[in-house]
């Protein structure tokens, strides 16, 4: 039987850190797409000349908006250069939240960009996407293959190392998926908080009926955005008497000043996982991708 060509893994610039990390733990090719910016704001890409049959796409979604544009560009310009099957690995998969129109007249943007990815590429990777009411990957992205891989172990694995005897909190009810099997992995104690988001930048939270006086907390959550949400319950923590408050966080989007605000609440660590690359990250997702990626082809 004739081996199978390595596939090739594509990357942008600004992930090569996590690209490199990926390819070794995949056994993969690593190409780099060259990006030129012209002085109006359009992009020009530019692929290797030519293409395997198998191609993974490394695109973390922070900062979505040109990169879904940069996609567009890739895939399609990668199946003409020979690629027939497209692995989109995503570790941080952005418009997922807004998964129906609360208000009339609202864009639902998870199907919408879903549909848009569907048409681009084969199969999909992402890491802990925020999916609520709809209930799989698939069903927000309707590919062939889809997989949704789980950083909580990981998570869980970091706090363990770093905290003796926590007690883990998730800030709101979404959060129950991640802090639950964060804690059964090393059989923490945990509880989640009730959130109600009023804007952006106010939630109003309510901690569970659980004693947290002379714990060390760890607030667990899939997605840090404005930082509201871990500042707030960490301020209720330690009012409520927690020893100290640390953070866990799979998608370090930290948008503007969160990191400062989190602080200022009184968390002592941030760790986070490099979905995102970010100051915080000590969790690399390189090898749980990597089985991901292996599971894809062994289907295909
Ligand atoms: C929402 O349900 C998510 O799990 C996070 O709790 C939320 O996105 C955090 O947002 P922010 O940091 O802006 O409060």
């Amino acid at each position: 039987m004739m081996p199978r060509i390595k596939p090739t893994l594509l990357f942008f610039e600004d992930e090569q850190a996590s690209a490199e990390r990926l390819a070794d733990a995949a056994n993969l090719n690593l190409a780099r797409i060259e990006r030129h910016r012209f002085p109006d704001g359009e992009i020009k890409l530019r692929l290797p000349d030519t293409l395997p049959t198998r191609v993974v796409i490394l695109r973390s979604l922070h900062q979505p908006n040109e990169k879904l544009i940069e996609l567009l560009l890739t895939c399609k310009t990668a199946k003409v250069l020979g690629a027939k099957h497209l692995l989109l690995v995503t570790p941080y998969l952005a418009y997922m939240r807004q998964d129906k129109a609360f208000l009339s007249g609202e864009a639902i943007s998870q199907k919408i960009v879903g549909s848009f990815l569907a048409q681009l590429v084969d199969a999909v990777i992402a890491v802990d996407p925020h999916l609520h009411r709809v209930k799989s990957l698939q069903q927000a992205i309707p590919v062939a293959q889809a997989l949704a891989i789980s950083a909580a172990p990981l998570l869980s694995d970091v706090i363990a190392a770093r905290e003796a005897n926590p007690l883990l909190i998730g800030p709101d009810e979404e959060s129950l998926q991640w802090v639950s099997q964060a804690a059964s992995r090393h059989h923490f104690d945990f509880g989640v908080c009730r959130k109600i988001r009023l804007g952006d930048h106010s939630v109003q939270i309510e901690l569970p009926p659980i004693s947290v006086a002379g714990r060390h907390v760890v607030l667990v959550d899939d997605v840090a955005s404005t930082g509201q949400t871990l500042a707030s319950t960490a301020q209720l923590l330690l009012g409520a008497g927690a020893k100290s408050v640390a953070v866990a966080v799979t998608h370090a989007l930290f948008a503007q000043d969160a990191i400062q605000k989190i602080q200022s609440a009184g968390v002592q660590y941030i760790w986070s996982t490099d979905s995102i690359p970010h100051a915080s990250n000590v969790i690399y997702l390189a090898s749980c991708l990597a089985e991901a990626i292996a599971k894809i082809y062994g289907e295909h």
